[in-house]
């Protein structure tokens, strides 16, 4: 009796701290502006940066090597965005979601292109079976779950907005002496091109 009166309370106490301590998971994100958006809780957080732990998650993407991501980005954006506007195998429409992330593996060397991958997050319907694309420059690719620090900014961002804020989050991650992956990074954008309050843009460099 006795035993069953703690367990019970044990786990109602373990409940109420999960809840009290863990930010929720949910799709809903203010950032979001109510679109699906990739699931995460924040683990850490400073005044400058806070370091997300992600879910798995499913995409539509699209890659081409180039210099800059600004030279390219209107090509990658327009495949994915043919692909969920019916150019796809079930010639279904697909909700957009949010945010675009792009992953930039960058080239060794100061005259090397970079690998920039575009990335659309397939609403979570799609995720057991994707709807697979008939452009051949669109693949189905899966991030696996990820830790990332994050670093916010508004305004409309270029690839040099994107550098700049880069190159403060990794400063001061290898000042606090955080182990973070060097051979890549990420950008994400949340707002259409013609958005013009409140826009939010991140980068995203991967904990390792
Ligand atoms: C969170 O970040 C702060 C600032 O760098 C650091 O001092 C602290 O150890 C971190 N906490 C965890 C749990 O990683
Ligand atoms: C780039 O896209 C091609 C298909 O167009 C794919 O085969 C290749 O794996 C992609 N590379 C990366 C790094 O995603």
């Amino acid at each position: 009796m006795f035993s069953k009166v703690v367990m019970v309370l044990g786990s109602w106490l373990v409940a109420s701290i999960a809840a009290a301590t863990l930010p929720s998971t949910s799709t809903s994100h203010d950032i979001c502006h109510g679109l699906q958006c990739p699931k995460f809780v924040v683990l850490n957080k400073t005044a400058d940066w806070e370091l997300r732990h992600y879910e798995a998650t499913k995409w539509a993407s699209a890659n081409v090597t180039a210099m800059f991501k600004d030279e390219v980005g209107n090509q990658l954006f327009q495949y994915l965005f043919q692909y969920i506007s019916k150019d796809n195998a079930a010639h279904t429409k697909i909700d957009m979601t949010a945010p675009v992330v792009t992953k930039i593996i960058h080239g060794q060397g100061p005259n090397c292109e970079s690998e920039i991958i575009m990335h659309f997050m397939l609403p979570f319907a799609y995720w057991d079976s994707p709807i697979q694309p008939t452009n051949p420059a669109v693949t189905i690719q899966e991030i696996p779950a990820m830790d990332v620090y994050v670093r916010s900014f508004g305004g409309f961002a270029k690839d040099s907005d994107y550098l700049d804020n880069l190159a403060k989050l990794s400063g001061d991650l290898v000042v606090a002496g955080f182990p973070i992956e060097d051979a890549y990074f990420f950008t994400a954008g949340y707002d259409g091109p013609y958005t013009f309050l409140n826009r939010h843009n991140e980068v995203w460099i991967k904990k390792n």
